[in-house]
């Protein structure tokens, strides 16, 4: 049996995957949605789409729990999204999609096939809330181009947590930290991480395309010092 590691795993998940991350926030609904030119029906619809992913995703993360008990301190309840997108939902008057993308359904199947890797689950979960630091600033671009003052109308699904996301990503990054994991459990749980990158840039494809393709698609754009830097579109670090 491999030894438990002591040093933190977090660094890892954030610094091995700027690049994926880099792909994510330039193309497709990521991008459209911080430059804001993704209208509100269109954005309404991507809700409807991701609130199925999402679903999916919080039951595997409850099952997870189960095998895993020591992710329960870790996983608050305020982390389930569903209820996010369907209060998002609700507010722009669409109903869920009936007909799932086939990157949605994509990411469905994946969270069914990883059912019995709860760190793998777990990783895929760790994006989606990681995701959050970013979305802040969609969602502060969505307010201005759909003119919403309220601060939790029809973002919940993007800015869950308001002022207290820096606060409760670096208490969530602290606990996985201390969580003594095998060096295989380290690497399912980056393997989930990696997962939820390229299936997200693969939310728009029609055809998949795997880590190695989106990296060989990508390897002249990819900057790693404009990223550190603010991201590539222009968001100041907080
Ligand atoms: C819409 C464009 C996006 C922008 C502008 C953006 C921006 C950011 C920013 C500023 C941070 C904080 C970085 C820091 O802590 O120093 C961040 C973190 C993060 N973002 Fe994004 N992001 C975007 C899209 C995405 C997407 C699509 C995903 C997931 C597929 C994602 C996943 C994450 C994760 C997991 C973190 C936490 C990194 C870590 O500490 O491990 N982001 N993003």
């Amino acid at each position: 049996m491999t030894a438990p590691h002591t040093t933190p795993i977090t660094p890892r998940l954030k610094n091995d995957n700027w690049d994926l991350h880099q792909i994510a926030e330039r193309g497709g609904i990521p991008e459209s949605m911080i430059k804001g030119t993704i209208s509100r029906q269109q954005f309404a619809d991507y809700l409807g789409q991701a609130i199925h992913i999402n679903r999916a995703l919080d039951a595997a993360l409850t099952n997870a729990i189960v095998a895993m008990p020591e992710l329960a301190k870790l996983v608050t309840d305020d982390q389930s999204f569903e209820p996010y997108f369907a209060a998002d939902l609700e507010y722009f008057e669409t109903p869920e999609a009936d007909t799932l993308g086939p990157g949605v359904q994509r990411f469905i199947d994946h969270i069914n096939a990883h059912a019995d890797e709860p760190l793998h689950i777990f990783g895929l979960h760790y994006v989606r809330l990681g995701a959050c630091n970013g979305n802040r600033f969609v969602a502060r671009k969505l307010r201005q181009v759909f003119g919403i003052t309220h601060p939790t109308n029809g973002m919940m699904s993007q800015d869950p947590f308001g002022q207290s996301q820096r606060d409760q990503w670096t208490t969530f990054k602290t606990g996985i930290d201390a969580l003594t994991l095998t060096d295989a459990q380290r690497d399912e749980l980056f393997a989930g991480t990696r997962a939820a990158y390229v299936l997200t840039i693969n939310l728009d494809l029609q055809d998949y395309a795997s880590d190695e393709q989106l990296l060989a698609k990508h390897s002249k754009s990819l900057d790693r010092e404009v990223f550190e830097q603010g991201h590539s579109v222009h968001v100041q670090p907080n």
